[in-house]
């Protein structure tokens, strides 16, 4: 479904819902990750854009301490009060909702004065990597400081998001998500510099464009592996600060030849984790010289070799991802490939000649399709301008 046509079905079903017009309706789109994988909660680089798909919320105050929040496409709705903020375990997909408004009022949401009625629908694939969760928290904090006439930035937006994420849904992220959906604009690359949380749009030129190819794996970043892999770079960033002569509080600050000379001291599994996104941030630093220079090539094999990583060092990717990306690497109108996000399963992203589109996507199909039987969803993806009230 297209957004406007998920706009109008959002307002319509808000009337009927709740007898009013929404006195406000935010959108905000769902991301890929280009280069760059988990480099942001190592405050690291990262190139990422916002996409064509999102998701809308409408929202309208009420005049007493309730709140009520429906899920647009279950047609499910929950009821609370702003004098009772909890995270959920049942209908889950509120917490994001819930912790996000919790947190626009510093964990006290009370202080709101009055409560609201909210809807969302979106386009964007669930489990597939392409950040529903950040966007359904963007457009929410949006429409949220449009009700309550709140201005806030969109860094101070992007932490409100990721702590409802850590505190409410249960999963760890950075902020490469949060920032993307709020960035992003037509036809550009974000690049993002977690550690002064600076960014900048990069442009990519007409000949290219990216496609999405999401794997039938299931993609979870609540079951504990994401969580693990922060905690090793944690402790390998703590291990270079104890031995390299210079500040180090994340493996930002350590460079692939000090992995090489420093690394005896840490376990064979943490030494693997810590070079993952090390030399992520070098891909990322030489790939946007590689840009400026117009070599598509050039950045498309440092999307290949960031896969390998993933693969061999992170071990966040899957055999149905890897299947993937060598299947990409067979055919010459594909530039570079990579797992998108968090990994484990979800997405891959391609780097591609556009007016190759049908032949990439039959060609990854039926590679698929040999190996695992059923056939995996490929889509051209337009870097899209980024969160916005409607
Ligand atoms: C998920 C997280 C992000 C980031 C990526 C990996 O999308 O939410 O914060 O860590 O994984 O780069």
């Amino acid at each position: 479904m297209q957004n406007q046509e998920i706009y109008n079905e959002l307002v319509e079903k808000f009337e009927k819902q709740y007898g009013c017009k929404p006195a406000a309706v935010a959108y905000a789109p769902g991301r890929i990750e280009v280069l760059g994988n988990h480099t942001d909660y190592n405050e690291g680089y990262v190139f990422s854009a916002a996409i064509d798909k999102g998701t809308f919320f409408a929202i309208a105050p009420t005049d007493d301490d309730q709140c009520s929040l429906t899920a647009g496409d279950l047609m499910k709705e929950v009821k609370f009060s702003i004098n009772n903020v909890a995270k959920a375990s049942e209908d889950t997909w509120q917490n994001y909702v819930t912790g996000t408004f919790n947190w626009l009022f510093d964990g006290e949401p009370a202080k709101a004065g009055h409560g609201w009625k909210g809807m969302f629908l979106g386009n964007i694939p669930l489990g597939a990597g392409l950040s529903s969760s950040a966007a359904l928290e963007m457009c929410t904090v949006i429409a949220l400081c449009k009700i309550y006439g709140i201005e806030k930035t969109k860094e101070e937006m992007a932490k409100i998001g990721q702590k409802a994420e850590h505190t409410f849904a249960g999963c760890p992220c950075g902020l490469l998500d949060q920032i993307s959906s709020l960035a992003g604009k037509e036809g550009q690359l974000v690049k993002t510099d977690f550690r002064s949380l600076k960014f900048e749009n990069v442009d990519m030129g007409p000949t290219v464009a990216f496609m999405m190819v999401k794997s039938n794996a299931k993609h979870a970043l609540v079951d504990g592996a994401y969580a693990s892999r922060r905690e090793a770079c944690e402790d390998a960033a703590k291990h270079f600060a104890g031995v390299l002569r210079k500040k180090v509080t994340h493996l930002r600050d350590v460079t692939s030849a000090e992995w090489i000379l420093y690394r005896g001291g840490l376990s064979e599994t943490t030494a693997k984790r810590a070079i993952h996104p090390i030399g992520e941030d070098e891909r990322v630093v030489s790939g946007a010289e590689l840009l400026e220079k117009g070599d598509l090539a050039g950045f498309g094999a440092l999307m290949y070799d960031s896969h390998e990583s993933s693969r061999h060092w992170f071990e966040n990717s899957c055999p149905e991802l890897d299947t993937i990306v060598d299947a990409a690497k067979a055919i010459p109108e594909v530039y570079g490939a990579r797992l998108s996000g968090g990994g484990f399963g979800g997405s891959c992203c391609l780097l591609v000649k556009p007016e190759a589109a049908d032949k990439i996507s039959a060609a990854i199909t039926q590679a698929y399709k040999t190996v695992y039987g059923d056939e995996p969803t490929c889509a051209l993806i337009k870097p899209s301008a980024g969160a916005c009230l409607v």
